[in-house]
């Protein structure tokens, strides 16, 4: 269920609340808002300050019994020194909003002193990025034992028409997110390709977006050879949707953003080993991207223009799947000599890029959990970005960065090229395992022909198997922050 919010202009000792967050940046003094709060709870707040027990580091926290004010109990929230105010806001918020989850409140107050307008849609991401939980699934406890989930936040605010407006932008950012996040936790047999078209089609009806949705059948007269060996071993349809957002100039170029979508990832013939094989539902983490982010894009009514765009199957091993040594010639018409039937995904966007060029766009950023390579080089922090166009790469570098959703860009240099070199056909799908996420990459590139392209590889990024601070084990929500940070820094 998506959180709601209020704005309340009030003093912060006088909200009556179960819960009152403050979100302070580090080596803070008492800021002026929270003196009569701090005079009720008897000086507490300022002797914990000064005393540094609590000192604003990021993800610090201090909680206070606050009965003597109207909060039940108030809790300090550390931002750190922040660079980038809307990325530490978002974690802040978001961990307090976990905090709040735990504690079974039902609803929260939140103040960040000292901050502008601007912060109160940085508040409300994070809020609902920490409050979020898909529970579909699971049968409700009994009544008795029921925590309360957190459902509603009041931000202590001046209750402007700017204040209105960053927190409707932070309502639509979240409920991108929420789309994304949802579809990324949903199992593989219920989140299929079928379901990512039926999504498609949804957000499409809702905000009057045309949506073209190609098959198995379409994609044959479209030679989409290299896209269709991936789907040639399952049953179920594959699906190459395009979502049309068309709010900018009349006649200006699209920017496009493209996502893989594998509901899983076998390996097919080249099958995974069977440990941890369950974390391949979030195998289309990129194309959930593309969902959350054009449903945020409408919400927000930015003035672009922006093409979304995914493919959507499933790698399976069968006895009429693609095989290790095959040739396939893909859409573009160069033909690929299949290695290895686990590189999967740049198959799929090899046709997607090729297919791109139809919509002439301004930019193409793709987003797929692409290599293992790139978790065992960035880690779960960094998603690796690589491209053609360095200044595009840097405006994308800087979208994530806003988002918080940071990227490190790889090189993608003509030397790696050798390595996916071969014998009988013009490209072959694996360069082995050095520089796993860099000849990934090099292989799409002989796809991203005729405009600036960037790749996101966001296989470190999209999910994480453990417990974060601010986020709770799962999918992120990357990379549909910055989808939308990018395509609004382009909007009129
Ligand atoms: N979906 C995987 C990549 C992946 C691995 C995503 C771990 C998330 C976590 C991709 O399709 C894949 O299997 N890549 C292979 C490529 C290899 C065969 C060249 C890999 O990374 O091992
Ligand atoms: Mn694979
Ligand atoms: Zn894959």
């Amino acid at each position: 269920m998506a959180l709601t919010f209020a704005l309340r202009n009030a003093d912060t000792a006088d909200i009556d609340t179960p819960l009152l967050g403050v979100l302070l940046p580090t080596g803070s003094e008492l800021p002026t808002d929270l003196r009569a709060l701090d005079e009720r709870l008897g000086g507490a707040l300022t002797r914990a300050l000064t005393r540094g027990d609590f000192r604003g580091a990021r993800d610090e926290t201090l909680h206070f019994d606050g009965a003597a004010s109207g909060a039940g109990r108030v809790l300090l929230v550390g931002l750190g020194t922040p660079t980038e105010p809307s990325a530490s806001l978002r974690r802040g918020a978001s961990l307090l909003a976990r905090q709040a989850h735990k504690m079974g409140v039902g609803t929260a107050a939140v103040v960040a002193p000292g901050t502008d307008g601007e912060a109160i849609e940085s508040i409300a991401v994070g809020l609902s990025m920490g409050a979020w939980e898909y529970i579909d699934l699971k049968t409700p406890p009994p009544e008795a034992e029921r925590k309360k989930p957190l459902a509603r936040v009041t931000i202590v605010a001046e209750d402007s028409r700017a204040a209105k407006d960053s927190l409707a932008r932070g309502e639509a950012i979240a409920a991108g997110y929420d789309v994304a996040r949802r579809l990324a936790q949903m199992p593989g047999n219920l989140c299929t390709p079928d379901l990512l078209a039926k999504t498609a089609t949804d957000i499409g009806r809702r905000h009057r977006l045309k949506v073209t949705v190609l098959g198995r059948r379409e994609m044959e007269r479209q030679k989409m050879g290299s896209f269709l060996c991936v789907a040639q071993g399952t049953p179920q349809d594959p699906k190459l949707v395009t979502m049309e957002y068309r709010k900018g100039k009349r006649g200006a170029a699209p920017i496009v953003l493209v996502g893989k979508g594998l509901c899983f990832d076998t390996g097919g013939i080249s099958i995974k080993p069977a440990d941890r094989m369950e974390f391949m539902k979030f195998d289309m983490c990129g194309a959930a991207g593309v969902l959350g982010a054009m449903e945020a894009i409408a919400r927000l009514r930015l003035k672009v223009n922006v093409i979304g765009m995914f493919g959507a199957t499933t790698n399976m091993p069968s006895g009429i799947a693609v095989k290790p040594g095959d040739v396939v010639i893909s859409h573009l018409g160069k033909s690929i000599e299949i290695i290895n039937t686990d590189a999967e995904g740049r198959l799929v966007l090899a046709d997607l890029l090729s297919y791109a060029r139809r919509f002439k766009p301004a930019a193409v950023i793709d987003a797929a959990t692409l290599t293992g390579a790139c978790v065992i080089a960035l880690g779960h922090t960094a998603t690796g970005v690589l491209g053609t166009d360095q200044p595009l790469i840097d405006e994308v570098l800087s979208a994530a960065k806003k988002a918080a959703e940071p990227g490190w860009q790889l090189p993608l240099w003509d030397d790696y090229k050798e390595l996916i070199k071969s014998d009988v056909a013009d490209i072959k799908n694996t360069g082995g395992r050095a520089g796993g996420t860099i000849t990934a990459a090099m292989f799409l590139r002989e796809f991203a022909e005729e405009y600036p392209w960037v790749h996101l590889d966001i296989a470190g990024t999209a999910y994480s198997e453990a417990d974060l601070v601010a986020i709770p084990r799962g999918p992120t929500g990357v990379p549909t922050g910055t989808f939308v940070e990018f395509v609004r820094g382009r909007a009129g």
